[in-house]
């Protein structure tokens, strides 16, 4: 699949070469053509990788990743053109976290209302789906460096674009039965919702490489 990642963060850098290992390709967008981060991953795949503007990147590509910081998203995916992500899958791997009183962050949006149902409303013909948002990137990329299975939310209104994210998702070895459909798009709410709990578990754990696993009864 053609990838255009919005983001040129270790979130965009890391996804986006495990999914060129997984044998994508991916343009990595930035608001300069030659973004020196943008370029040193480029230069460090033999093919698969391509950079640009997010305009560049959203425009070339069958899916779009939004990889931005949360406070900047909307400006990214404006940038990146609304033309250039109608009718697209656009994944939304970023959290609403604002660190401008230090650590651990606040949320800039919840209960109400999330980053995810931003996008979807400023974007309304892209088929958002939010996902990827409740691990580090390194697990994103790679489940099995857990012990166990773990799992995965995704959120959107459009069905088929969350079959699309589960099937590209199954390509960097995420099983099906370990990504939950959560509903429309109204539910990124609990998954960005999730995100002070996430920081603290990373405190008290020592390492951002941890997940959840949802256990049902039999
Ligand atoms: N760290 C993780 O493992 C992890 C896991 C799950 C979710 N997330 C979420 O993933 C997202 C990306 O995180 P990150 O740490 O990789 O990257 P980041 O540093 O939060 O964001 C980097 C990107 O933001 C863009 N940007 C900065 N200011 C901008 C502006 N004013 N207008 C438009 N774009 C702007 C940068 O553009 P340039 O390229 O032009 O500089 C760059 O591409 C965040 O929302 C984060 O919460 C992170």
């Amino acid at each position: 699949m053609r990838i255009g990642m919005l983001g040129t963060g270790i979130v965009g850098r890391t996804l986006g070469s495990g999914l060129i290992g997984a044998g994508h390709e991916v343009t990595m967008g930035s608001r300069s053509a030659t973004n020196p981060m943008a370029m040193e991953w480029m230069a460090g795949h033999e093919t698969g990788a391509g950079v640009g503007t997010f305009e560049q990147a959203a425009a070339n590509a069958e899916a779009v990743i939004n990889a931005t910081g949360g406070g900047v998203t909307l400006e990214a995916l404006r940038a990146a053109g609304a033309a250039n992500l109608a009718g697209k899958l656009l994944i939304d791997v970023s959290n609403p976290l604002d660190f401008s009183k230090g650590f651990p962050p606040s949320l800039t949006v919840s209960n109400t209302d999330s980053l995810g149902e931003q996008v979807q409303a400023a974007f309304p013909e892209a088929r958002v789906v939010k996902s990827l948002n409740t691990i580090s990137c390194d697990v994103m990329v790679n489940p099995g460096m857990l012990v166990q299975p773990t799992s995965l939310f995704v959120c959107g209104n459009d069905v088929a674009a969350k079959q699309e994210t589960r099937e590209l998702l199954g390509t960097l070895g995420w099983a099906p039965e370990s990504v939950i459909d959560l509903g429309d798009i109204t539910t990124s709410r609990g998954t960005e919702m999730y995100l002070p709990l996430w920081v603290r578990l990373m405190g008290a754990l020592g390492t951002p490489h941890f997940n959840i696993a949802i256990v049902h009864q039999a």
